[in-house]
């Protein structure tokens, strides 16, 4: 969308309707930035670090578009006017790298003492976070949370206007705000929110607490947005939600995930569709009939295990057993006999014997991931699991997650092998970082791919020799 801030009466009240509300905002932040700059005899610049998972990373995009249209040129975090970042509360360690992180942007802004310091995401839903940083990170300017972040750019004139920290963390919404600026990090692939929050409570998890109830977007604005992507040269969408699985039944004229799939599959130009992330328990047979027929859906399936014990998994509130987990990954097997299967699985969830992991050991041998992801559990606050009895010790979890990670290695590596010597169509993303005579890309299954060439492939899907396999990646070259 092109809009003509100058042409926004700012002198003018707010407007009501939340979408032009935020470009009124926006035209005022320019007026301040455009100040600031003046004065500064340069450009003012921000950084946006991301943590966690592709729900922030997209998040991200939006919040750099907004900051982008107010006048802000990216830079690095060292020298940027404003940071801001985008944080994750998954797992104890996300928490503790944010904190660890802020100690440093406090020595930047020592250098810089115009620079603006702004926190949101995931973590700032946590009231004992927030209060932890009004008494201990006292040089931080804004705090907001997940569901406001279309308020950027309002929050920002408030932070430019008063002289103290702006707190603005809700603890729900009903609200999407969509239609903002938002600023794509590849210019050939995008991921596309389908649905916001989670409603399934999984005990350990702290998701729904920071995320909100299930909310899915209308059909129609998804497959709008897809074609404006596609129109301005997006190949690849990845459509996200925290359980993509039960999309639309919260609709007023609900529709299945199956049945969007269907309708994005119609766009023209698209090449790829991805997906994340689904939920056992939801996976249909509609969606296993439509993947198999599929020309774009991507052969990948990243299906969460967390346990292989049923009794476990019935304490994490996971809705599934051990055998029909097993019994869905054959049907995905069967109709899409070449998809990669990929996972997160956790161990040391509280309670967990040796029987229980060895039951995860299990699934891990016969389902034979193509990835997976391993966490050692890690108790969130609020979350049921937080106060079970119980607790792993934390060797015991250790050294079950080092037997974990071993055979999750080896299956992987030796089912990589398999595609030694196929000629597969990779979209190439970016220059390699290592090698700038190689470009890396992914297969179709996710699976990453080195090959010559330059960055005028980049964006491109071609075709390519799997010469060699280096266990978690490829060296491949372009048939022509
Ligand atoms: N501890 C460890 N791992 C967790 N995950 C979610 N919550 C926790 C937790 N409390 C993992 C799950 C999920 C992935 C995104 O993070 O495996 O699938
Ligand atoms: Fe994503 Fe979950 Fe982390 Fe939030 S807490 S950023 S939803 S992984």
């Amino acid at each position: 969308m092109n809009v003509e801030y100058d042409l926004i009466d700012i002198a003018q009240t707010p407007p009501e309707d939340e979408t032009a509300r935020q470009y009124y905002f926006i035209a005022k932040a320019r007026q301040y930035l455009g100040r600031m700059a003046a004065e500064a005899g340069r450009r003012m610049t921000f950084c946006v670090t991301t943590f966690g998972c592709q729900m922030n990373a997209r998040d991200s995009e939006k919040l750099s578009g907004i900051l982008q249209a107010v006048g802000y040129e990216k830079s690095s975090e060292e020298d940027a006017d404003l940071v801001l970042f985008n944080t994750c509360t998954v797992r104890e360690n996300a928490n503790n790298r944010v904190y660890g992180r802020l100690g440093y942007l406090n020595g930047y802004k020592k250098k810089n003492p115009h620079m603006i310091i702004g926190l949101c995401g995931c973590m700032m839903q946590e009231e004992h976070v927030v209060e932890k940083i009004r008494q201990s990170y006292g040089f931080v300017d804004l705090i907001f949370g997940t569901h406001n972040i279309f308020k950027l750019p309002e929050l920002l004139v408030q932070v430019y206007e008063q002289n103290e920290m702006v707190v603005d963390v809700w603890p729900g919404t009903d609200q999407v705000v969509e239609c903002l600026p938002n600023k794509r990090k590849y210019f050939f692939k995008s991921g596309v929110n389908i649905m916001y929050g989670c409603d399934n409570f999984c005990s350990y998890c702290i998701v729904p607490y920071v995320r909100g109830r299930e909310r899915s977007r209308r059909p129609e604005e998804i497959l709008s947005e897809i074609r404006d992507f596609v129109a301005d040269g997006v190949v690849e969408v990845m459509l996200l939600g925290q359980n993509v699985n039960s999309y639309g039944k919260t609709l007023d004229e609900p529709v299945t995930f199956a049945q969007l799939l269907a309708q994005v599959e119609e766009i023209a130009g698209l090449r790829r569709i991805r997906f994340m992330t689904s939920h056992p328990k939801d996976l249909s047979d509609e969606l296993i009939e439509i993947m198999g027929r599929s020309q774009k859906i991507c052969p990948h399936l990243h299906l969460p295990l967390q346990s292989g014990s049923t009794r476990l998994l019935r304490i994490m509130n996971r809705n599934y057993t051990k055998e029909q987990y097993l019994a869905l990954v054959e049907k995905v097997r069967q109709a899409v006999p070449e998809i990669a299967i990929t996972t997160d699985i956790m161990v040391g969830f509280p309670g967990e014997t040796e029987k229980d992991f060895e039951e995860t050991m299990d699934v891990v041998r016969r389902t034979r991931f193509d990835s997976a992801f391993t966490f050692l559990y890690s108790p969130r606050r609020g979350t049921p699991a937080y106060s079970m009895e119980d607790q792993v010790p934390a060797e015991a979890a250790q050294q079950r997650f080092d037997r974990l990670l071993d055979e999750v290695s080896s299956i992987a590596a030796a089912k990589a092998e398999k595609l030694t010597g196929r000629v597969l169509d990779v979209l190439v993303e970016d220059v390699n970082r290592q090698d700038s005579s190689l470009v890396t890309g992914r297969l179709g299954n996710n699976s990453i791919v080195h090959l010559p060439g330059d960055e005028r492939l980049i964006g491109q899907i071609v075709p390519v020799h799997l010469d060699e396999c280096r266990g978690f990646y490829y060296l491949g070259s372009v048939v022509l």
